[in-house]
């Protein structure tokens, strides 16, 4: 049994109220709150450890110990083979925008890249950036309006061996949909290309393993899984060793610190070390003695349950409401194919005002596009104002959903 009360309890922001009332934040696809522990870890990290890289004193060598360890960490959560696989950065658009530079030098006029209709833009514009500069064709893969799932026979026509890459998103950041990523994978590589998944949106909500998707690239985001702003790029080792980097002279020449170039934001690596700690902590006591990355297998199935109870009870309340359509999957069965990100348009009310109206009561939704460009696009809803987006992670509760439902039904009425 989940105890949100007790999870609550590590989040102080979750306290804030907004003209007397509990601020209810349903806005973390847009960046989740962080607990108490990632907060900590930042500070403990300035006012103790403070250093730059590879120093010969004490300060450098803790902090060059809490980095290692932080990529260790993120090892375990990606399932990784080594912590030389994970590199830090900006965020997820910066180190994808790096990578795609990098792989430039592999592509060649005439070559396929891959993207679909269904990803954020940070994982189109540098693939469509890097086919310009390259002479790359760009295709896309268009997903089914009516569930806002990915259209896998398109895929298929798209994929040829010209194909040099396939970018495609985990879990949409707008509709929610959940990719069958290790598919995709399967396919991709049979027409022999590579893969790079996005991973930002699924994070927060289930359990990655790089090694049974069998990707070669993936990226997500620390603020989007209770920790700090600071980007994290999993790449196969061998494929990151080939790969020429942008760097300068001094700095190693093999992963993953040939990717990590300047001086990294090392108190956000300390809250992103704190973020995988907290999540491990979620399996329990009595799993203390089990692995890191099995107590986070655990920790994530107990988000996911807890997860599918709050978005069945939210999706149910939506579709009573009068005149309020919801893109995506609705149907209770099909939930382990989704996120619980739920965009939706209530007719007559442009999402901007439902997103004011809800921000005025303390409840705070993202409205329009949210970077999901194509996903706004392809549903004809891009000069229309978007739709609402209400996005809710495990600090979630019950109580939450039926406030927002019953401010709906009062801005219907
Ligand atoms: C699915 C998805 N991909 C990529 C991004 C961009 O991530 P970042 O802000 O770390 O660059 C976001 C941010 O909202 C996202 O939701």
């Amino acid at each position: 049994m989940f105890d949100v009360q007790s999870v609550r309890s590590h989040f102080p922001s979750l306290q804030q109220t907004h003209d007397d009332r509990q601020v209810i934040f349903f806005d973390n696809p847009g960046g989740t709150q962080v607990p108490r522990n990632v907060v900590e870890a930042m500070t403990h990290y300035l006012l103790h450890d403070n250093a730059n890289h590879g120093g010969a004193y004490a300060t450098s060598r803790r902090s060059d110990t809490m980095i290692d360890d932080a990529h260790r960490a993120m090892t375990d959560m990606l399932g990784a083979s080594s912590p030389d696989e994970i590199v830090f950065g900006a965020n997820m658009t910066s180190l994808t925008f790096t990578l795609s530079r990098a792989l430039g030098h592999w592509l060649k006029p005439g070559d396929d890249i891959v993207v679909t209709r269904l990803d954020h833009d940070a994982d189109v514009s540098p693939w469509m950036l890097l086919a310009r500069d390259t002479g790359a064709n760009l295709r896309w893969v268009d997903f089914r309006p009516e569930d806002c799932t990915l259209d896998m026979d398109d895929l298929e026509r798209r994929l040829s061996r010209k194909t040099k890459l396939v970018a495609c998103v985990y879990a949409s950041n707008a509709v929610g949909t959940i990719n069958d990523v290790k598919t995709i994978t399967e396919m991709a590589h049979h027409a022999g290309a590579m893969v790079f998944v996005d991973a930002v949106q699924y994070a927060p909500h289930g359990l990655i393993d790089v090694k049974a998707l069998d990707c070669d690239f993936l990226a997500c985001s620390a603020y989007k899984f209770f920790g700090p702003h600071e980007g994290i790029l999993y790449g196969k080792y061998d494929l990151l060793d080939r790969l020429p980097a942008y760097k300068v002279r001094p700095a190693k020449d093999r992963p993953p610190y040939k990717f990590e170039t300047g001086t990294q934001n090392h108190e956000g690596i300390a809250g992103t070390l704190a973020a995988v700690e907290y999540l491990t902590s979620l399996s329990g006591k009595s799993h203390e003695n089990a692995s890191r990355r099995d107590r986070l297998s655990l920790a994530m199935k107990a988000i996911e349950d807890y997860e599918r109870d709050l978005v069945s009870r939210l999706i149910a309340g939506l579709k009573q409401i009068r005149g309020l359509r919801i893109y995506g999957i609705t149907e209770r069965s099909d939930f382990d194919r989704r996120v619980p990100t739920v965009a939706f348009r209530m007719e007559g009310i442009s999402p901007r005002r439902v997103a004011e109206y809800l921000g005025e009561k303390g409840i705070f939704v993202w409205d329009g596009n949210y970077y999901a460009l194509a996903v706004t696009e392809r549903l004809g809803l891009e000069d229309k104002g978007g739709m609402v987006r209400v996005g809710l992670v495990h600090y979630n509760t019950a109580d939450e959903v039926d406030r927002l439902l019953d401010s709906l039904e009062r801005l219907r009425a």
